[in-house]
């Protein structure tokens, strides 16, 4: 669970979050989403999760259906499979940037570009969207080659299942993204002063964790730092219930739910927050971060970084080698979160439809590739932005808002409440319960509304894109909507996906679903 919530995320999005958002000015909305949002959905999800299980139900339109018995039920959590694919498709392209960069590091293929306008062409060729007149440095075919050797890898774990291949995963790369960034984080805290810079890492530091309430007016800021919370905590994403529904009754969720979210915060708040901003303040003082960060959701990761570790090597010629930490640790991050992501699919077809886990693991897979080269291919007319926000941002939130209100106030409070105590040791402060009811239900409400309105119609109508708040130019607008034609295609087919398994299945909505055991065993489920 702590390797899906764990991600990219954490290392990459967080700090140019906080650095975007004033630093201590996000910190303060941030920590509100995180009790208000993060902490409940996490319970809520670990406990529609294990109850879905409780009827072999590892998919949301499943896990729904089994509390709400009405026959809409299902078709409104289509959106529950179709969050988690797209995610994944778009999120295993970004981890393929990181194997890449990792790859340049260690062969030292970037040295040389030691100005961030030197690394922005690099990244720019990588990308395949190069400005006139930058320099070509990388073969056309380099980033489908990451890409296809990245999905392959996911695959591969994903077909292995969940103890076989996952667990396995977690086991390695958890540990080894820990000490990578245990390592990176004392390394760049202990920078000393550079010349011509009036800060110091440390500055890095205070600007984003001293409290400052000078942006705090901002719906923006606020909408970011949720919107943050649910990425990072993977909350909304389909990925969480689908882990839980292999859980027993006698599994403690209420202790392990608020483990994840604690470990996740710690990886994010303390770890990821003390390499990328810290690293870019000591090079280049907290306006030049700021700057970066505003200057595109990526630059700081795979421009500055690198330029960081080219000027470390100066002094400590090792720079190569933190390179390949550095990306190797967002690598490590990635996939055991990008894993979580198809398993939602993957438990869909094998559960309603007996197809064997290898099988639907590889068809999947294709499926991948054939939308996923679209994303590596037309990445410069926006079309990762666009998903990014219907499936990665404003997604998450509606996943939200049908969990919510199915397993709070469907089910009822008194009822979920004792369900996310079955076999706890532990007993959650009664506020949490009054929260879950009433205010996590209204801050999702208020989200929903205000994120609709700033935003989702707005680039619906295409007078902003999703990428930046210039209007989507007319260059990009086929490929924009095209874009959310696949999604809306996605929704469509799960949706004549999950009539026909109904059908094939005999399901009764208005019964449920036959209990196949309350307290299985997580090995034979897996
Ligand atoms: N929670 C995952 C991340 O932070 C998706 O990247």
């Amino acid at each position: 669970m702590a390797g899906n919530a764990v991600g990219l995320g954490n290392f990459l999005r967080f700090p140019s979050q906080a650095a975007n958002n004033g630093g201590g000015s996000f910190m303060v909305p941030y920590f509100i989403a995180l009790v208000l949002l993060g902490i409940p959905l996490m319970w809520i999800e670990w406990g529609i999760g294990r109850n879905g299980g409780r009827y072999r139900k590892g998919h949301f339109p499943g896990m729904v259906s089994a509390i709400w018995k009405h026959p809409a039920a299902k078709y409104v959590a289509a959106v529950g499979l179709v969050i988690p694919l797209a995610v994944m498709i778009y999120y295993t392209y970004l981890e393929a940037w990181t194997a890449a960069f990792a790859w340049f590091s260690l062969t030292k293929d970037y040295w040389g570009q030691t100005t961030q306008e030197g690394m922005g062409q690099y990244l720019r060729s990588f990308q395949a969207i190069p400005k006139a007149g930058d320099p070509v440095f990388h073969q056309s075919y380099t980033p489908y080659l990451f890409y296809l050797g990245t999905l392959g890898i996911n695959i591969w774990v994903l077909s292995k299942g969940i103890s076989g291949g996952i667990e396995k995963l977690a086991k390695i790369g958890m540990p080894i993204l820990f000490v990578f960034a245990v390592i990176l984080a004392g390394v760049v805290l202990t920078l000393p002063a550079q010349p011509g810079v009036d800060a110091s890492p440390l500055a890095g530091l205070e600007f984003i964790y001293k409290p400052d309430l000078s942006r705090i007016g901002e719906p923006g800021v606020w909408l970011a730092a949720a919107g943050q919370i649910f990425f990072t905590l993977s909350v909304g994403m389909g990925s969480l219930q689908a882990y839980a529904s292999y859980l027993s009754t006698k599994d403690d969720i209420a202790l392990n739910g608020i483990a994840t979210a604690s470990t996740n915060e710690t990886a994010e708040v303390v770890l990821g927050g003390s390499i990328a901003i810290p690293a870019a303040v000591a090079f280049f003082g907290v306006a030049g971060a700021v700057q970066i960060a505003q200057s595109g959701s990526f630059n700081l990761g795979f421009a500055t970084m690198p330029v960081v570790f080219q000027k470390i090597h100066e002094t400590l010629p090792i720079g190569n080698f933190l390179g390949f930490m550095w990306f190797g640790l967002l690598f490590f991050a990635g996939i055991t979160s990008s894993v979580s992501m198809l398993t939602p699919v993957t438990a869909f077809f094998r559960e309603e439809f007996g197809v064997k886990r290898e099988t639907i693991a590889w068809i999947m897979g294709g499926v991948c590739l054939v939308f996923g080269l679209g994303h590596v291919h037309w990445l410069q007319h926006g079309v990762l932005d666009e998903w990014d926000y219907w499936a990665g941002t404003f997604g998450l939130v509606v996943v939200a808002m049908i969990e919510t209100i199915v397993f709070i106030w469907v089910m009822g409070p008194d009822k979920a409440w004792k369900n996310i105590h079955m076999g706890a040791d532990i007993r959650i402060p009664q506020i949490f319960k009054f929260i879950m009811t009433y205010v996590t239900p209204l801050y999702l409400l208020i989200l929903l509304t205000w994120w609709g309105i700033s935003d989702a119609l707005p680039i619906l109508l295409n007078e902003k894109s999703a990428g930046s708040s210039a209007p989507v130019s007319a260059a990009d607008t086929p490929y924009v909507n095209l874009a959310r034609a696949v999604l809306l295609f996605f929704l469509v087919t799960f949706v004549v996906f999950i009539r026909a398994a109904w059908k094939r299945n005999g399901y009764d909505d208005r019964k449920g679903f036959v209990e196949i055991a309350t307290d299985r065993a997580p090995a034979e489920a897996a």
